[in-house]
């Protein structure tokens, strides 16, 4: 990736799209600090990410970014309420195990009547809203998704579009990279990767 310089405004709903293999996921995962630049700076709400080390990295992402995988990522060996709950655990937040906001969460993706199944024992929309109920429990100004409805059929695909227009409507900077139209359809803005740069930079209106 090469003279990517992107500036991305606060409650933006932004969606990157662009060929396989043109640097979308390598994008999202330098701007959640799962990756780091070979050069360059990464400035997110005053913090250069680029510079902290691992720890002080990981505590930081679990503050500020929610991130939605494309395989969804959940563990196979926990509830849909564990699942959910597991980011708050990682966060040294457990002194009061309040499973309050979890639920409430699970509420709004639809999911409250799955509370105690596996993974497994779901459909893959229903894993993915599980996955956003996740990248939300810690209330983070920024949602990142990866082909969020890559894996789904349109109708679920639909219900996980919508979530994600709810969370940019409250407020939420939301980021998605995606290979589908309809998805790229709800953008406040558009950018496009071909071979590791942006281009096409796009305004539409305002949502
Ligand atoms: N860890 C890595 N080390 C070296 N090269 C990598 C690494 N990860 C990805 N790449 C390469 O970087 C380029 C961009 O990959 P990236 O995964 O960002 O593409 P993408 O746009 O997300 O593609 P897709 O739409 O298929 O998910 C590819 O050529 C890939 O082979
Ligand atoms: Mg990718």
């Amino acid at each position: 990736m090469r003279d990517v310089s992107l500036s991305i405004e606060r409650g933006e709903l932004l969606v990157i799209v662009g060929p396989s293999g043109s640097g979308k996921t390598t994008l999202l995962n330098l701007i959640s600090g799962i990756d780091k630049p070979t050069k360059g700076e990464i400035w997110i709400e005053g913090t250069r990410i680029d510079q902290l080390d691992e720890d002080t990295l990981a505590h930081w992402r679990g503050q500020h970014v929610g991130i939605v995988f494309q395989f969804f990522q959940l563990l196979p060996t926990l509830t849909v309420l564990e699942n959910v709950l597991l980011p708050l655990q990682l966060q040294d937040v457990w002194h009061n195990p309040s499973s309050e906001r979890a639920l409430a969460l699970l509420e709004q993706v639809g999911m409250s009547a799955h509370l105690d199944k596996l993974p497994a024992e779901l459909s893959g929309g229903e894993q993915q809203r599980v996955a956003l109920a996740r990248a939300l429990i810690n209330d983070p100004p920024i949602l990142i998704a990866d082909e969020p409805t890559g894996n789904l059929d349109s109708a679920a695909g639909k219900q996980v579009i919508e979530l994600f227009c709810k969370q940019h409507q409250a407020g939420k900077t939301v980021i998605l990279v995606t290979h589908e139209e309809r998805v790229a359809e709800i953008a406040s803005r558009r950018l496009r990767m071909v071979d590791g740069r942006l281009e096409d930079e796009q305004l539409w209106g305002k949502r």
